[in-house]
């Protein structure tokens, strides 16, 4: 058995102002608005200068929704999206203090992703991945800064979710680990560290206990919606393990399912079939409007899908 090293302790991060994110889809915007909305200045960029705008949209719209709801005032909606600037290409993350990149998980794309901003960003300036469950030591190792390299890894919804994992890679160093935690904990998170081994502390749980809910269902176990109240009223978690698997994407739920069972070798993580039918049909979640249910176009549930 080995014992974790001691937790980091806790650094100024202050001269942290400027935030790159690299991918505005569901993880990147919610980090790039938690960033804006703690005071730091975005950059946010994604494969073309038009989607990073239409990101840049979308988080308009949610925080549209805090004001609706008088949690934000119209002033400060408007200061903190004016933080946030959508970016044509990686050469703009000169300025960025830290980046974090959450694009789609595909470990030859961060590989490109890293290699990209590396070359751009200043010396001493921190790239972490949003990963769920790419090795950190494998990207940092296509980078000329692998020890200011490090996971940074939110939960989904990123605004809502009070954690943020922080990986450290073979190669981080103690003040890469130190800075990003206290950073996650200046926009709000408590934070837990984690080795650099597939799934981290999160997924490591979360992954075999949604995928045993795939083999229940198969299996003909019990109904979709039973087994999501077994999980809400009989676990007490805010959500059932179907329902949250459509909530994160059965396409990203597959993918660190695959991780997991080649990584470590063990039967014990292959995922269940009716994953990977649903995912091959492209019925991966709320994002594509069905999965294990179907979702209208406010991405409400309506009904089970099976
Ligand atoms: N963005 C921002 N805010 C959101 C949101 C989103 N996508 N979804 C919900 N919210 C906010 C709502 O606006 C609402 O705010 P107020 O209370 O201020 O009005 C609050 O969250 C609660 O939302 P709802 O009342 O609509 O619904 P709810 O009470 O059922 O909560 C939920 C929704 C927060 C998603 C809750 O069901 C929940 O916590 N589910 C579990 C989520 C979870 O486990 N996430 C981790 C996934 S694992 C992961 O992310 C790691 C990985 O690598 C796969």
């Amino acid at each position: 058995m080995t014992i974790e090293a001691p937790r980091p302790s806790v650094v100024d991060v202050s001269h942290v102002k400027v935030f790159g994110i690299i991918g505005a889809g569901q993880m990147g915007l919610g980090i790039a608005q938690v960033a804006a909305q703690t005071g730091h200045d975005v950059i946010l960029l994604d494969a073309s200068l038009d989607l990073a705008e239409k990101g840049r949209a979308k988080l308009a719209k949610s925080l549209d929704r805090l004001v609706e709801k008088g949690k934000l005032g119209g002033t400060e909606r408007d200061a903190v999206l004016a933080r946030v600037r959508a970016a044509k290409d990686a050469s703009e993350l000169v300025t960025a203090d830290v980046v974090v990149e959450a694009a789609t998980e595909n470990m030859d794309v961060k590989i490109k992703l890293f290699q990209a901003a590396d070359a751009a960003m200043k010396p001493g300036a921190i790239l972490a991945s949003n990963t769920s469950s790419i090795s950190i030591t494998k990207l940092a190792g296509a980078t000329k800064r692998p020890d200011f390299v490090a996971g940074m890894h939110f939960m989904n919804p990123v605004p809502v979710m009070k954690l943020c994992e922080i990986v450290r890679g073979v190669q981080s160093s103690d003040n890469t680990i130190q800075v990003l935690t206290a950073l996650a904990r200046a926009m709000g998170k408590t934070t837990i560290l984690s080795k650099d081994i597939p799934g981290f502390l999160v997924n490591r749980m979360l992954i075999p206990f949604l995928n045993e809910a795939c083999f229940a269902l198969q299996e003909g176990v019990g109904t979709p919606e039973d087994l999501d109240l077994a999980g809400k009223l009989g676990l007490n978690h805010p959500m059932g393990p179907l329902e949250l698997a459509d909530l994160i994407g059965l396409d990203t739920c597959l993918f660190i399912a695959e991780v997991l069972h080649r990584e470590f070798g063990d039967d014990k993580y292959r995922p269940a079939s009716i994953l990977r039918n649903l995912v091959a049909a492209g019925w991966v979640g709320r994002k594509s409007g069905r999965g294990f249910y179907v979702y209208d176009e406010k991405g409400n549930k309506t009904k089970s899908a099976l």
